[in-house]
């Protein structure tokens, strides 16, 4: 597995002109690789998540994953390669709150079927890594803030995604929970050989990386020295 981009740009149309978000973004990750991401607010950084993540389309340049460029796929597989491939972590937890920590781990895996044993024990087992044994019949209103941070990496993991992406996963935590989903994250990534690109505001994570890069004005850059 491979993350390529090549020299992408995105746009978005405004009444005043197109407006550049992301200019001439390169990068290379190879299986096993991770990189955070730095940089001020409105730099570009959730874009490129974005695009990287196949939700949102560049407006030019070049997205492989394997060799694949994914936009070239018909909607609906693009959607199914997205689902297979790619594990998200947000801001917020984004738990669905009427569903069990255990439920909404499986919702990645419930296209059109019940979970499977094998299934229900790969989230057990991904529940147990974060922590959370015990917790699989709460709801996200019963845990604390870390907790649903933490479900949401094992939910993100559940398909054994080849690319995860996480955008600002730490930022509403306090320092001690932002450290521990931080170590997850990055322990996870290197247990599973998944790349991992992480956007953050917080030096103590992007500290834990061995390769940060700095977004400005939608132009990423190697990060200074911290
Ligand atoms: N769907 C959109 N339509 C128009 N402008 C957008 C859209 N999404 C983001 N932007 C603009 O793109 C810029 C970068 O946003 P974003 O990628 O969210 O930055 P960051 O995550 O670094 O804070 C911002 O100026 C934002 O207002
Ligand atoms: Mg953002």
């Amino acid at each position: 597995m491979s993350l390529t981009v090549r020299d992408l740009s995105k746009s978005y149309p405004t009444r005043g002109g197109d407006m550049p978000v992301l200019r001439g973004v390169t990068l290379t990750l190879a299986a096993g690789e991770s990189v955070a991401i730095m940089g001020p607010s409105g730099s570009g950084k959730s874009t490129l998540l974005h695009v990287l993540g196949t939700l949102d389309r560049p407006t030019t340049g070049r997205v492989e994953l394997d060799g694949t460029d994914p936009f070239a796929l018909p909607e609906a597989g693009l959607a199914g390669f997205r689902n297979a491939s790619i594990g998200f972590v947000f801001q917020d937890h984004h738990l669905l709150p009427q569903c069990t920590v255990l439920e909404n781990v499986l919702i990645p895996t419930l296209v059109g079927k019940p979970a499977d044993d094998a299934t229900r024990d790969r989230a057990g087992h991904l529940l147990d890594r974060v922590g959370l044994t015990g917790r699989l019949d709460h709801r996200p209103a019963e845990l604390s803030g870390g907790e649903r941070q933490r479900a949401a990496v094992a939910r993100a993991l559940i398909r054994q995604p080849k690319l995860v992406l996480a955008d600002e996963p730490t930022g509403n935590l306090d320092r001690r929970n932002a450290q521990l989903v931080g170590e997850l994250l990055l322990e996870l990534h290197r247990e599973q050989r998944t790349i991992l690109v992480v956007v953050t505001h917080s030096l103590d994570l992007a500290k834990l990386f061995p390769r940060r890069l700095d977004m400005d004005d939608g132009k990423l850059d190697a990060a200074p020295a911290p």
